[in-house]
């Protein structure tokens, strides 16, 4: 049987933090702060259009997100700058893991995706710029589909793209939202715990595994 393992991108493939040295160079204080509102911000946004019905793509959700964390923090930015940092939004690098366990993978045979919240097009060009893309057999995107994850038709979308099914998938993911979305959907889970700080929400649905990078990968997701 073959396997499919779908990466989730923002935040497992690509570092969403790789943005805190442009927000140095604009001489943002608590750049790092900024940064983790910001991000947390992008998602809370993403949750509140799945849930009100009023999609709107990822990149809108980053876009407000930055104006918010902008007002709340008190950081003034010119258009141009925002305009900056949206660019480099766009091409956040990967982190140092992600190339040698996507080869070990892809020699191994399973059958690679990446599946997020962003649109297929924003996807294909951050994997392009961090020179990941053709490792994957397909972007999936919830843009098909108008909304986000963890709404479970996201899950139910990639399976349908990907033609897997719910035994022979999992979701790779350093976001515990993402993890339990897609458990609940009948999809199998590694947890990507990169920070040993992080913490998983105590829902009582727990990921299939949890790693702490991904070149532990291979040996829990066993063809
Ligand atoms: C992604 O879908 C959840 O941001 C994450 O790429």
């Amino acid at each position: 049987m073959s396997i499919t393992l779908a990466f989730d991108v923002y935040g497992t493939l690509i570092n969403t933090h790789g943005i805190v040295s442009k927000l140095m160079q604009f001489s943002v204080a608590n750049a790092e702060q900024f940064s983790q509102l910001w991000r947390d911000k992008q998602l809370e946004y993403s949750f509140r259009r799945g849930l009100m019905q009023s999609y709107e793509n990822f990149a809108v959700c980053t876009s407000n997100a930055l104006d918010y964390s902008c007002s709340y923090l008190g950081v003034s930015l010119s258009d141009e700058q925002k305009n900056e940092l949206l660019t480099s939004y766009r091409r956040l690098p990967a982190f140092d893991d992600v190339i040698p366990a996507l080869q070990q993978l892809k020699n191994a045979g399973y059958n690679l995706y990446a599946f997020s919240n962003g649109t297929a097009t924003a996807v294909e060009e951050l994997l392009t710029s961090a020179g990941i893309s053709d490792y994957f057999l397909g972007v999936v995107s919830v843009d098909e589909i108008k909304t986000f994850k963890p709404n479970p038709a996201t899950y139910q979308h990639f399976l349908t793209k990907s033609a897997a099914t719910c035994s022979s998938a999992w979701l790779i993911s350093s976001n515990p939202f993402d993890v339990i979305g897609a458990v609940s959907a009948g999809m199998k889970s590694a947890w990507v715990k990169r920070n040993s700080d992080a913490v998983f929400d105590p829902w009582g649905i727990d990921p299939t595994v949890i790693i702490s990078k991904l070149s532990e990968l291979e040996q829990h997701v066993a063809l």
